[in-house]
């Protein structure tokens, strides 16, 4: 079981060593490996906000870095914990520019066989809703099984800090049990949907977006797998009807 782990503090400071213990709790439910990825060691360009990579494709992107060797990373792991603390209420913005490289994924979504654990580490309460919000956008396809927020204050008295500590244990359990399930071949009927709007507008904004309009058009569903006929005559017919609602001005 391979576990990549995407860190946005700029220091192996809280973040770090809570995901420490997440691989320590993790180790020893099942057999596992991580990988630490710190964005702050990476050569990740400060995205330009040109739009290339959403309306033209991600290969046009004029930044050549390390983006596609995170990408990868990704797509061979089985689990992805991304982590990052929470600075003045949202992610830090090491992690926020790394969301932001990747919004082409937002239009084209990826990582369907990955499953994710979001962690925020904070002081307070304040803002972790939105720090959770924002790394949900970097999971593009994938499953999200636990949302994890830990606190550290340092004047914690010892019954909050092992509220703390349950909370990872507890969360560290549910992602080494769901990791632990095969993924099923079926994908469910939301996605089919999903997928149905998607190419229905990918239609409608050739011209302003052709790198959507290419990469649905001759897609049957978002990755290649085996749909049965119920679900190939759903998604033509839900396309047909966003299509439809789109043209309308519905949608
Ligand atoms: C610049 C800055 C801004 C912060 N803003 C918040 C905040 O808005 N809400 C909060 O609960 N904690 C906030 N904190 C506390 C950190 O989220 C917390 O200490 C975190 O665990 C730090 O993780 P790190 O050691 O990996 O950097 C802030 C800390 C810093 C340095």
């Amino acid at each position: 079981m391979k576990i990549l782990v995407i860190i946005g503090s700029l220091r192996k400071g809280n973040t770090y060593q809570t995901v420490q213990k997440i691989e320590q709790y993790h180790k020893k439910f099942a057999g596992c490996e991580y990988e630490y990825l710190f964005l702050k060691d990476m050569n990740l360009g400060l995205c330009k906000g040109c739009f290339t990579c959403i309306a033209k494709g991600e290969e046009h992107c004029p930044l050549k870095d390390d983006r596609d060797l995170i990408v990868q990373k990704i797509e061979a792991s089985d689990g992805v914990i991304l982590a990052s603390p929470n600075y003045a209420a949202n992610v830090s913005w090491l992690m926020k520019n790394c969301i932001d490289r990747f919004a082409y994924t937002c239009h084209r979504p990826k990582y369907f066989n990955q499953k994710f654990m979001l962690l925020v580490t904070s002081g307070s309460y304040m803002g972790v809703k939105n720090a959770l919000k924002a790394l949900s956008i970097l999971v593009s396809g994938g499953k999200i099984i636990r949302r994890l927020s830990v606190y550290n204050s340092p004047d914690m008295n010892e019954s909050k800090r092992k509220i703390q500590e349950d909370k990872i244990k507890k969360s560290t359990e549910e992602f080494a049990k769901v990791l632990s399930k095969t993924n099923g071949s079926k994908p469910p009927f939301s996605y089919l949907i999903w997928f149905s709007v998607f190419k229905a507008s990918s239609v409608k904004s050739q011209k302003g977006l052709p790198a959507d309009f290419h990469h649905y058009k001759d897609k049957e569903y978002f990755v290649d797998c085996d749909l049965n006929s119920f679900q190939k005559t759903s998604i033509k017919i839900l396309t047909s009807f966003f299509s439809f609602m789109i043209t309308k001005g519905f949608v």
